[in-house]
């Protein structure tokens, strides 16, 4: 159990670097609080009009993930990886550092599922790629592809990971609460528009 505790820790310090708002400071975009939504993350970071600042917040939010999944699944097996990811998600949500107040933790349950069961990773990547493409809206992608979690690892035979999946999921849907709202007022902008 101690064991299992210190990668709960690690995952979620892992987790809790805001990359988005460390990124927009030291590449001068501004203060993302201050942009389109105030998120920290990647789909905010692009409403600075810089897009290589957005697909660095992506790969690094994404890519602190799956290190936590990695690290943990290599020192320590499965259990521990599960619980790193599950960490990890909550730090980018609730990070120590910036007043608890996170991101929606889409770059990181990419992240995780790509480093804990890749088809199920390369799944979800393609759920939002498609309900992207098709919508054009950013909020949209992501409930579409933590809605498909789920059903992902059980069609692609990952069924211990379910659990972690609805998990996510459930918390992906509770951070985009506001997106939801401006989804059914019809106020939600396409990806790219300032908002
Ligand atoms: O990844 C977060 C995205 O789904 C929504 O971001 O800034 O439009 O609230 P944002």
């Amino acid at each position: 159990t101690t064991l299992l505790i210190l990668w709960a820790v690690i995952g979620y310090l892992l987790g809790s670097i805001p990359f988005g708002m460390v990124l927009a400071r030291v590449m001068g975009l501004g203060n993302l609080r201050e942009i389109g939504s105030g998120n920290i993350g990647a789909t905010n970071v692009l409403r600075t009009g810089n897009k290589t600042a957005a697909a660095l917040t992506l790969l690094l939010d994404g890519g602190k993930g799956a290190v936590a999944v990695l690290l943990a699944r290599a020192m320590a097996g499965e259990d521990a990886a599960q619980l790193a990811a599950l960490s990890a998600f909550i730090g980018h949500c609730y990070p120590v550092w910036i007043g608890f107040r996170g991101g929606k933790g889409v770059a990181t349950f990419l992240g995780i599922f790509l480093a804990l069961a890749w088809p199920v990773g390369l799944a979800c990547c393609a759920t939002w790629l498609v309900t992207a493409l098709v919508t054009r809206v950013s909020s949209k992608a992501a409930i579409m592809a933590a809605a498909l979690s789920t059903g992902w690892m059980v069609v692609l035979g990952y069924g211990t990971g379910m659990l972690l999946a609805f998990v996510l999921s459930l918390l992906v849907f509770w951070r985009h609460r506001d997106n939801i709202a401006r989804i059914k007022a019809g106020t939600e902008p396409r990806i790219g528009q300032k908002g």
